[in-house]
């Protein structure tokens, strides 16, 4: 394992990592936003950059420090996101490991939103464009593309339905219900979904799972040069 090895498999390799939530404004003092603390996808960049590769980080606000040795790029929303990501590209490898917000609202208010005699405001949403699928299915795909699944119930079901919808090469599930425990923890417990089954991998720090996912992409990577 690479853990403690000082293994550099990834040198002359270039990977991309999206960490964070993304931040959605309603008004100028509020936004719409997903639970995420940063910590899988910035060990994940770390862990990456320990392995020898030139890493670039695309991270929504988050309240933890930089991983070293990683370049960090800070967006707020997930058309942001998108916009770094694609002027990041081309990457060997791409993680996108970022809590993205699934919707936005359509018509962002350029003052702040006041209580009022008409009651509470009725938000009309919009989708956000899938950063992992855009870039899975785009012109510039990295060789080996990873997702993250965030799932309540049926895991690595919904994980499976993903690899299949999105085009990635392995989707890392995790229970973030409240017994999963994943969002805002230390640890995490995750199930590796390829297409040729799937792994699951005992609880463990999530430094530990960056480790072990670093070096499953390594392999992936080595398998096709
Ligand atoms: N993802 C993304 N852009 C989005 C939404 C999700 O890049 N707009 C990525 C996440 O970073 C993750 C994967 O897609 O790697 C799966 O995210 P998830 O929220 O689990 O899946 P969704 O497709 O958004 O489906 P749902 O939330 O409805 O389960
Ligand atoms: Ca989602």
């Amino acid at each position: 394992g690479l853990l403690g090895s000082g293994e550099k498999p990834l040198v002359g390799k270039t990977v991309l990592v999206t960490s964070g939530p993304t931040h959605e404004p309603i008004d100028p003092v509020r936004v719409l936003a997903n639970r995420s603390s940063g910590r899988q996808g910035h060990a994940i960049a770390e862990a990456a950059a320990r392995a020898g590769a030139t890493v670039t980080l695309v991270t929504g606000p988050v309240a933890i420090p930089d991983p070293e040795g990683v370049a960090v790029i800070r967006v707020e929303t997930a058309r942001e996101m998108l916009a770094a990501v694609e002027a990041a590209l081309p990457a060997d490898a791409a993680v996108f490991a970022a809590a993205v917000a699934d919707w936005r609202v359509a018509e962002d208010s350029g003052q702040k939103i006041k209580k009022g005699a008409g009651g509470p405001p009725t938000l009309a949403l919009v989708e956000n464009p899938d950063i992992l699928a855009t870039v899975a299915k785009g012109a510039r795909r990295p060789a080996i593309v990873v997702g993250f699944a965030a799932e309540t119930e049926r895991v690595v079901e919904h994980a499976k339905a993903k690899l299949a919808r999105k085009g990635a090469d392995f989707i890392v599930a995790n229970d973030v219900s409240e017994a999963g425990g994943a969002m805002g923890g230390e640890d995490n417990s995750v199930h590796i979904v390829g297409p040729e089954g799937v792994e699951s991998w005992p609880s463990m720090t999530k430094r530990a799972v960056a480790a072990a996912l670093v070096e499953r992409i390594a392999a992936a990577l080595g398998a096709r040069t």
